[in-house]
């Protein structure tokens, strides 16, 4: 455990810093927590959500994956928009992607990396699905970011085809999916100009209430 010890130094000093800066930080922060934002990110280390949207503990609730997937089936990323939009009422939710994911790339190789291959499964079918827009671009990292545009695309949708979100939507709460992405190579965050609000930006089919 020696070896980890830097980090709980490091943490002794970031807290300190915390407290020097704003006395009442932990005591303000241990009552409780409302963020305005929840984002759905990838895993990768690269990203530290807080950080590049220059927000502090207690500003943006979390939840990151491999690929920053939502699948409507996975209880993990269902409990966490519950728990943000119905407790903590985020009122943005926010999916961003990032070019050179791992994960990306990774769903479109023939090749296997292991169980983590059922888990971008859910990146393979998009690409069946887009697959005559996305072989059209010859060049390997276009169309790579290509897909990790569309997958964020596509898990925005998953966010609003829950009846999570369309309840929020029905009971007059202010509540937009967000789509965007991240470019490692600069640090920025990019608006792919996706941003759902209301039940009627729905395709029919995945309306699980009636349009008024
Ligand atoms: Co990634």
């Amino acid at each position: 455990m020696k070896e980890l010890q830097n980090l709980f130094e490091n943490n002794r000093i970031w807290a300190e810093n915390k407290v020097k800066n704003d006395p009442q930080v932990f005591s303000r922060l241990s009552e409780k927590q409302a963020p305005k934002y929840l984002w759905i990110g990838c895993s990768d280390s690269r990203i530290p959500a807080n950080e590049i949207l220059g927000l502090e503990p207690g500003e943006v609730f979390v939840h990151r994956n491999v690929g920053n997937l939502f699948p409507h089936t996975d209880f993990n990323c269902l409990s966490v928009l519950q728990y943000g939009i119905d407790y903590l009422n985020v009122e943005h939710v926010i999916v961003c992607g990032h070019y050179r994911c791992g994960g990306v790339i990774a769903a479109m190789e023939n090749a296997q990396f292991g169980l983590v291959d059922n888990w971008l499964r859910n990146i393979r079918d998009i690409y069946s699905r887009e697959k005559e827009q996305l072989d059209a671009i010859k060049d390997k990292e276009l169309k790579s970011n290509r897909l990790v545009e569309l997958n964020v695309l596509y898990q925005v949708m998953n966010v609003c085809h829950t009846t999570i979100v369309q309840n929020a939507w029905a009971n007059n709460k202010k509540l937009s999916i967000h789509g965007w992405t991240y470019d490692l190579s600069t640090g920025l965050l990019k608006d792919l100009n996706c941003c759902i609000s209301s039940l009627d930006q729905i395709e029919d089919t995945y309306r699980t209430l009636k349009l008024h």
